[in-house]
């Protein structure tokens, strides 16, 4: 068998990691989702998850992705050959076509978005001006359309060409570069007038917000920012080197994947109050706050171009980690070319993602359960699918491999010394199974906590 194409350092690891985890999830869903659901106390619950539940996911993720050096569907079915457990990969892979339909929709606004910071085009606005902009651009068909098309080329592109040089060359540049203009965003946003509510929504919390709804968005959000429960870190995993500390892995990528969230809430609700823009007005949050932001810097042209293309390659580095997923299935499961299962990936799911980004215009009425169809992907794949294969996941680990074979491939055959291990297993075999499955099923009104 031919050697599979792997991280090729640490730092890479990592890079490459927190590269799928963070994306639009931090920046665009993350501020929007608190927004609908109250805010602090929101984010406080968020937290808890990231720490209770998220962190154990991730690791169990890889640990299962590094053990059996497959794709998701053939890791569990190498793991426990000729098993039902072949259906949580499978799963996985759907839920990758239904995240990358609506995510490139939000891609594609971003990359309307470079090119409206190049062309200046929001300067002199206010911010009713800067509103109109958006939703008229949002609600039209074809440019949103268009970008959207690029941004899967995009993302086809550097899937062809390969894990090692297509992934980690651009990850370990950029993301430390989109840390600091955050940072320096966050700076504007806190002196602006008025700020001071914002920052209260964000860090004030008020705990008769918190319904079960809100606690079902949390843990969606929780999962689809982390980037677990489908299987992408499974996939990662197996391209991670035997000596890697996967314990360690796990908490640096959560830390700073939650880090950047919560730095793009400070740079976004003070300005959210600042402007009167409403903190619930959806999706189009972030487009609508930023642009008044920059409008209100100095050297604001140059942070808005360099914002929206960081912005645009924290979402490539995470779409191609999403897309990579169906490539490898198809490459490793169905025998095919890496070209012609990236061409085939890339085609279907960008269909998908039409309907998705005609939503906001044409099919706006079109409605399933009451959902447009980008609601729909968007709520069904964070807040049901990626839980569900969440609890999956910790259920094979905890339950189906054996204890000592999880202890051997966490501690690196015994190398490593696994402090935490004990409270690892515990809350996979118990809490996060029941905790998952209570929050769902109350989230879904089949009963009431
Ligand atoms: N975690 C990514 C983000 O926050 O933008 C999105 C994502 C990537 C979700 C991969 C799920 C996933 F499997």
């Amino acid at each position: 068998m031919e050697k599979r194409d792997g991280f090729a350092s640490k730092f890479g690891v990592i890079a490459a990691a927190a590269g799928s985890a963070i994306g639009l999830g931090n920046i665009w869903r993350f501020p929007y989702v608190a927004g609908e659901n109250g805010g602090a106390a929101f984010i406080l619950v968020y937290l808890f998850f990231v720490v209770v539940i998220g962190v154990p996911v991730m690791l169990s993720e890889f640990t299962i992705g590094r053990r059996a050096q497959r794709n998701p569907i053939g890791a569990f079915d190498k793991l426990r050959p000729g098993s039902q457990w072949k259906w949580v990969g499978v799963m996985g892979v759907v839920v990758a076509f239904m995240i990358l339909a609506f995510y490139s929709t939000v891609a594609g606004w971003t990359l309307q978005y470079v090119y409206l910071s190049l062309a200046n085009a929001f300067a002199g606005k206010d911010s009713a001006a800067l509103n109109d902009m958006f939703v008229s651009f949002q609600t039209s068909s074809f440019l949103p359309v268009f970008w959207q098309v690029v941004f899967m080329l995009l993302t086809a592109w550097i899937v062809l060409a390969g894990i090692e040089k297509g992934i980690e060359k651009y990850t370990k540049i950029l993301m430390p570069l989109l840390f600091v203009i955050i940072i320096i965003l966050d700076i504007r946003a806190v002196t602006l007038s008025g700020a001071g509510e914002g920052l209260a929504f964000l860090f004030n919390p008020d705990f008769s917000k918190i319904t079960s709804s809100t606690i079902l968005e949390a843990l969606g959000q929780a999962f689809f920012s982390l980037s677990i429960g489908m299987g992408v870190l499974i996939t990662y995993g197996s391209y991670m080197p035997k000596n890697n500390n996967l314990s360690n892995v796990a908490f640096e990528v959560s830390f700073f994947d939650t880090l950047i969230a919560i730095l793009a809430g400070v740079a976004i609700f003070p300005a959210v109050f600042a402007f009167h823009i409403q903190p619930s007005a959806g999706p189009g949050l972030v487009f609508l706050t930023l642009p008044s932001i920059f409008q209100s810097m100095l050297g604001g042209y140059f942070f808005a171009v360099l914002f929206f293309l960081l912005l645009l390659v924290a979402a490539l580095t995470s779409s191609i980690s999403v897309l990579e997923v169906v490539v490898a299935y198809f490459v490793e499961e169905k025998n095919m070319s890496r070209k012609k299962a990236t061409a085939i990936a890339t085609a279907s799911i960008t269909i998908l993602g039409v309907f998705a980004t005609l939503s906001f215009g044409p099919l706006a009425d079109f409605k399933i359960l009451s959902k447009t169809v980008f609601d729909l992907l968007d709520f069904t794949s964070a807040n049901i699918m990626l839980p569900l294969g969440g609890f999956f996941i910790v259920i094979f680990l905890g339950w189906v491999l054996s204890k000592k074979d999880v202890i051997d491939e966490i501690s690196n055959k015994g190398q490593l010394k696994i402090k935490l291990f004990v409270i690892f297993y515990f809350i996979i075999r118990y809490i996060a199974p029941v905790a998952i499955g209570l929050i769902f099923l109350n989230g879904l009104g089949v009963f009431n906590l």
